[in-house]
């Protein structure tokens, strides 16, 4: 088959979203990846890091068993089977997402594709039609062009393949990565020190969240250079040394570049389609439609926030807008943000940075600590909840840091998506002992009526 209602260049969370949901809209649909479907997300990050991640936190149970009255004596971490734990599950899932597509009776294409016009495709010298066309290519590490390429030097992608830990580590980038990395190396061992530009870790997320990560990492023993610039990177004698502006040099096993993602839109065919660019990113509409009206694109390759679920999401809604539907579009600041990282943060809507630039001096803030949530203390889990309250009374964005709070998100972007004010979530019973009671807190809080905060 070389024609179909939907041609998807892609196969990640975006485009065999798209895929799936204009198969189940009774679209006929090619999708063409070079590579496996699953894309990014499924093979080289969010599942094969999330299962690392999960290892780590593993071993620092273990590690730490005691202070809960039972013994048990941590041996290490087995490296391979750390890897052979990791594959499986993204096996299992590649597996799953493969049989999905097929029993849809979606064609699948293997090879490079490239625009060659607005309902055109070529695949390896066939060209495929599609009456609309939908880009979803994804992203790559960026590699900054002063740091040459050794076998020392990693991107995230060759990072997950690492077949030893390392001793020590350089990580160049204090944002999700580089935590999610930081964090989970220094549980198995590896001496970690972080090297940030901006003056602090994880900049998008709200300053408050910064002060206590970099608290609950100076605890783990992760050290944070922040506002600090490299000058120089050098491989040799077995280690790789870098130059910091400061004059400040470090060495270490490897160095771990994560200093954000580049889309993958060059050698596609697009200016020469038609499809307007913006350094390197797709111009879309609200409809995520690209100046070539046939075309759509979604995911990483169009600005904004580059996550798994927003591009699941874009691919549902150019679905169905392509199927005749009229759904919603997809609000950047409405979507929940998530870094994997021991202490989770998650989050969603405006910092209060970002509230007070829109809102003003009417805005309000409480912060519950959770040393004074029940469950976090038998965790033994630090952290905190910080509500953004906008002059209306509405819930304006929600931060999270903590144990397992990646849970927690789902109640907070209900809250933030329906627009509810917190007097009225105030009144919402939280079950109790959940770490979640924090929220509830700080929505009572900051209605002027707080049970346990006070102050
Ligand atoms: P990022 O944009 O989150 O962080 C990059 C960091 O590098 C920033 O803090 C930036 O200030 C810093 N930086 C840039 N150039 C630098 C330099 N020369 N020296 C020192 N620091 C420098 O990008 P990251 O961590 O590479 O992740 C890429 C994308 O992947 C992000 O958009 C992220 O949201 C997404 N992702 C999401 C995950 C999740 O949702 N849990 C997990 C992993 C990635």
């Amino acid at each position: 088959m070389s024609t179909a209602d939907v041609v998807i260049l892609g196969g990640g969370p975006g485009g065999y979203a798209a895929a799936i949901r204009a198969s189940q809209l009774g679209l006929s649909v090619i999708l063409i990846d070079e590579a496996q479907v699953g894309g990014t997300c499924l093979h080289r990050g969010c599942i094969p890091t999330k299962a690392l991640l999960h290892a780590a936190d593993v071993a620092d149970t273990a590690r730490t068993a005691a202070q809960f009255g039972v013994n048990v004596a941590f041996h290490g971490v087995d490296p391979e089977k750390l890897h052979d734990f990791k594959n499986t599950v993204v096996a299992r899932l590649h597996k799953g997402l493969a049989g999905l597509i097929d029993t849809l009776g979606i064609t699948v294409v293997n090879g490079r594709g490239r625009l060659t016009g607005p309902t055109t495709v070529e695949v390896g010298g066939t060209t495929i039609t599609g009456e609309s066309i939908v880009l979803a290519t994804g992203s790559a590490p960026k590699l900054p062009g002063l740091i040459a390429p050794s076998d020392r030097v990693l991107t995230s992608d060759q990072a997950l393949e690492l077949e030893t830990i390392p001793e020590s580590a350089i990580i160049l980038g204090g944002g999700v990565i580089g935590v999610e990395f930081a964090s989970l190396w220094a549980s198995f061992g590896t001496k970690v020190t972080i090297v940030e530009a901006l003056p602090r870790l994880v900049p998008n997320e709200d300053a408050a969240i910064s002060t206590y990560l970099e608290r609950l990492f100076r605890r783990r023993r992760i050290t944070a250079k922040t506002g600090a610039r490299l000058t120089a990177v050098a491989t040799d004698r077995g280690e790789v040394r870098v130059a910091l502006e400061s004059g400040e040099e470090l060495s270490a096993d490897v160095l771990l570049v994560a200093v954000g993602r580049s889309p993958r839109t060059g050698d596609l065919g697009l200016a020469e389609a038609g499809v307007a660019l913006d350094r390197g990113f797709v111009v879309t509409d609200d409809a995520q439609r690209t100046s070539v009206p046939t075309v759509y694109a979604i995911g990483d390759i169009v600005g904004g926030l580059q996550l798994a679920h927003r591009a699941f999401q874009q691919g549902i809604f150019v679905a169905e807008q392509i199927a005749g539907r009229n759904p919603e579009p997809v609000a950047d600041l409405g979507i929940p943000r998530v870094t994997y990282c021991n202490p989770e943060i998650a989050s969603v809507g405006l910092t209060e940075e970002a509230a007070r630039e829109r809102y003003g001096d009417g805005v309000e803030t409480v912060t519950y600590d959770l040393a004074g949530n029940g469950r976090s203390q038998i965790l033994k889990a630090s952290g905190a909840i910080k509500l953004v309250v906008d002059p209306a009374g509405t819930v304006a964005g929600v931060h999270m840091i903590g144990h397992g709070v990646s849970e927690l998100i789902g109640e907070a972007q209900m809250l933030y998506n329906l627009g509810v004010k917190a007097e009225e979530a105030a009144r919402f019973v939280h079950a109790h002992p959940t770490q979640n009671e924090a929220l509830g807190e700080a929505l009572m809080a900051v209605s002027g009526a707080p049970l346990h905060l006070h102050g």
